[in-house]
């Protein structure tokens, strides 16, 4: 069995990265990591990569200046030097171009913090405590140029308590997202799209 060659795209703490790579680290997974690339120089996941023993690489966006093909030219250049077949991105906050995007059509992932198409874009817990919601999740979901759609390859739900703060909802999430991102990945990389659907 040859492993898809996986590259992990992040842009901070890296702990869907981290989940990733050590799912991977099982022989018989069909991926493996070949690289975790960031857009800033000082995230953290970059030292646990390191750790870890894989390959790492910053593109620095703050370098290309608002020329977003630029910046993705780099990281394209980075991505095809790792030889990479599958894309996930792990929380990494750059925007992407449609250009970026069909390159890697069918073989990008994403880890969104909602229950897409529910609250897309940013401050995701806030805005789910501020609808009133019952509950929360999570949603791994293909990449499409539409920001946050695309897709659905599973999602993760837990309960909203009375006195949560985003902090503390984003908080019990987090371990959820450790589980679903790995369970969708494993499917994903041997081409099985069956949705992977967790309760806590
Ligand atoms: C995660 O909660 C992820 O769902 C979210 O950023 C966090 C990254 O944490 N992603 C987004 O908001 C994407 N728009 P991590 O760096 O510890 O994995």
């Amino acid at each position: 069995m040859t492993r898809r060659r996986t590259a992990i795209l992040i842009s901070g703490g890296g702990s869907n990265m981290v989940a990733l790579a050590r799912d991977m680290v099982d022989p018989d997974h069909p991926a493996r990591p070949c690289l975790v690339l960031s857009n800033r120089p000082d995230a953290g996941g970059l030292a646990r990569a390191e750790e870890m023993g894989i390959a790492t690489a910053v593109v620095d966006h703050r370098n290309f200046k608002g020329d977003r093909p630029a910046f993705e030219a780099e990281v394209t250049r980075a991505l095809e030097a790792a030889e990479t077949d599958l894309v996930c991105l792990a929380g990494f906050m750059r925007i992407l171009t449609a250009e970026f995007i069909d390159r890697w059509a069918g073989r990008m992932l994403n880890i969104h913090p909602s229950i897409l198409p529910l609250f897309p874009g940013l401050h995701t817990h806030a805005r789910a405590l501020e609808a009133g919601m019952a509950i929360h999740g999570c949603t791994v979901h293909e990449v499409i140029s539409d920001l946050d759609a695309g897709p659905i390859l599973g999602q993760a739900v837990i309960p909203v308590r009375q006195d949560d703060t985003p902090d503390a909802l984003a908080a019990r999430l987090l371990p959820m997202e450790h589980r679903l991102y790995p369970a969708v990945f494993r499917r994903f990389a041997i081409g099985d799209r069956t949705p992977v659907s967790l309760t806590s």
